[in-house]
C-alpha cells in the first residue's frame, strides 16, 4: 500500500490549477444513465472515485470512453441495472445511479452502502423521495431493490434533512417523471446546481436548484449533451488550508471563488490576505495564524469536507478554536492522528477544542477516510521532521496527485510504493 512521506517546515508558494469537483462529476456521469446519446464531460477529475463510477456504468452497459480530464458517456443499451456491493462499499457515492436507472429502465437493484468511518450514513431519505414518485422499494439480501410498473410520476417531496446526493437522485429521477415533482428542503450545494445544469443542456426542465425549492418539470426523453464540471470547491479549500498553515503564498486557478465564502471568510480570521479574481483565488500568510472557530452545516454554511483540513490549520494557529461537526455524527477519527503529531485537541461531543501550539512533530500516522487524509497532508506540512501518512488510498479517492501537486509549491513530499 503506498504511504506518503513529508519532511515539514518548509512554505508553500506558488500556483496551481484546481481540478474538476468530485462531487460533481459523480452525479453528472450517472446522468449518463438517463439517456441513449452520449454524454461528453470535460474537466472531470483523474480521481479514483470517478474511475470508480467508469466501472459501475460500465457494468451497466454503458459505453464508457476516457481521454485525460474528458469522458465520454452512452448508455445507448443497458444490460444491468444493478449497482454491485463490490464497487458501492468502496464508494457510497454509486447510490446516484438509483434515480436515474428507474427513471431509465422502470428498475434498480443498488447495494445498500452499509457504513462508513464518518457516521452511519442512511439512503431513507433517497427511498422515501423515490417513493412518494412511484416506485415500488424492497430490501432484499443487502440489496435496494426498486421498481415502478410504469412511469414515475411528479409528485412534491419534502425531506426530513438536507442531503446532498438524495437531491441529486431525485432531481434525476424527476427529470423523467411524468408531470411536476417539487423538492423542498432540497440541498442548495453548488454541485447540484452543476447537475441541474448538465441536466437542463440534456433537455430537462428544472428551475430553483441552488436553492431550498427545486421545481421540476418531467420530460419524456433526454438528450446527450456536452458540459463541463465545475471546479472543486473542497480541494481549493485544501490547498488554501494548506498554505495559510505553512505561511505560504499560493495563487489557485480555475477555481470558483463564488463557491467558498463561508471558507474564505474563515481564511481572512486567521489574518491571511485573500484575492480574488473571477476564476481565481491567491492566499497568503505572513505570520502564524489566528485560530478559528467554525461549525460546519449545509451550504452555503461551512463545508463538512472542509472540517478536518482547518482542525489541522487550527493546530498550530495562535489561540483556541471551537470546531463543531453538524453534518457527520463521527467525523472526528482524524483527530487522535493529529494528537499523535503533537495537535492539542480535545472532543466535548460534536465539538473539537483545538488550543493552538508552537509547533506539531513528524509522526507515523494512518489516514481514515478521505478528508481526514488531507488534514494528516495538512499537519504534516508543518510539524517538524518527518510524517509518514499511510492508507493514502483514501486520499487518491479525491485529490489528484496531491504529492505531486505539492511539490510543485516547494513542498518536500513523496509517494512511497
Ligand atoms: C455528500 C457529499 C459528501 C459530503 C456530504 C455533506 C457527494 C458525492 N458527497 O454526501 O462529500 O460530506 O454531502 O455535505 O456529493 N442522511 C440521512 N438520510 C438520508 C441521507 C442523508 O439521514 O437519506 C444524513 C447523513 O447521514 C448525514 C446528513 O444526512 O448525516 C447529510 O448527508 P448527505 O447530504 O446525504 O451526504 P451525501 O450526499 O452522502
Amino acid at each position: 500500500m503506498d504511504k506518503l512521506r513529508i519532511r515539514g517546515g518548509g512554505r508553500l508558494e506558488g500556483t496551481l490549477r484546481v481540478a474538476g469537483a468530485k462531487n460533481a462529476a459523480l452525479p453528472i456521469m450517472a446522468a449518463a444513465l438517463l439517456t441513449d446519446e452520449e454524454l461528453r464531460l470535460d474537466n472531470v477529475a483523474r480521481l479514483a472515485d470517478t474511475a470508480t463510477m467508469g466501472r459501475l456504468l460500465a457494468g451497466m452497459g454503458v459505453l464508457v470512453a476516457r481521454d485525460g480530464e474528458r469522458f465520454s458517456l452512452r448508455a445507448r443499451a443497458l444490460t444491468s441495472a444493478q449497482a454491485p456491493y463490490e464497487l458501492v462499499k468502496t464508494m457510497r457515492a454509486s447510490v446516484l445511479v438509483l434515480g436515474p436507472l428507474l427513471a431509465r429502465t422502470g428498475e434498480a437493484r443498488v447495494s445498500l452502502p452499509g457504513g462508513c468511518a464518518i457516521g452511519a450514513r442512511p439512503v431513507d431519505q433517497h427511498l422515501k423521495g423515490l417513493q412518494a414518485l412511484g416506485a415500488d422499494l424492497q430490501i432484499e439480501q443487502g440489496y435496494i431493490v426498486a421498481r415502478s410498473g410504469a412511469r414515475l410520476r411528479g409528485a412534491r417531496i419534502v425531506t426530513d434533512l438536507v442531503t446532498v446526493t438524495g437531491t441529486e437522485n431525485l432531481m434525476m429521477a424527476a427529470s423523467l417523471a411524468q408531470g411536476q415533482t417539487v423538492i423542498e428542503n432540497a440541498a442548495r450545494e453548488p454541485e447540484i446546481a452543476d447537475l441541474a445544469a448538465c441536466l437542463t443542456a440534456m433537455g430537462a426542465r428544472i428551475q430553483g436548484a441552488g436553492t431550498d425549492r427545486i421545481v421540476i418539470d418531467g420530460v419524456e426523453r433526454l438528450h446527450g449533451a456536452e458540459y463541463r464540471i465545475m471546479p472543486d470547491r473542497i480541494e481549493t479549500a485544501t490547498f488554501l488550508a494548506a498554505a495559510a498553515a505553512t505561511g505560504g503564498d499560493v495563487t489557485l486557478q480555475g477555481a470558483a471563488p463564488g463557491t467558498l465564502d463561508a471558507v474564505l471568510e474563515k481564511l481572512r480570521e486567521t489574518g491571511a490576505g485573500v484575492e480574488l479574481g473571477a476564476d481565481w483565488i491567491r492566499l497568503r500568510m505572513d505570520h502564524r495564524p489566528r485560530a478559528v472557530s467554525l461549525r460546519t452545516a449545509p451550504y452555503p454554511a461551512f463545508p463538512t469536507d472542509a472540517q478536518a483540513q482547518f482542525l489541522a490549520l487550527n493546530c498550530i494557529a495562535d489561540g483556541v478554536a471551537r470546531i463543531s461537526e453538524n453534518i457527520f455524527e463521527n467525523r472526528f477519527m482524524h483527530v487522535l492522528e493529529l494528537q499523535r503529531l503533537g495537535g492539542k485537541i480535545d472532543i466535548d461531543g460534536h465539538t473539537a477544542i483545538v488550543h493552538g501550539v508552537d509547533h506539531l512533530s513528524g509522526a507515523t500516522v494512518m489516514a481514515t477516510d478521505l478528508r481526514a487524509s488531507a488534514s494528516l497532508v495538512i499537519a504534516g506540512l508543518v510539524a517538524r521532521g518527518e510524517t509518514t501518512i499511510e492508507r493514502i488510498y483514501h486520499l487518491d479517492r479525491g485529490y489528484e496527485q496531491m504529492e505531486r501537486r505539492l511539490a510543485g509549491l516547494g513542498a518536500q513530499i513523496e509517494r512511497v510504493r
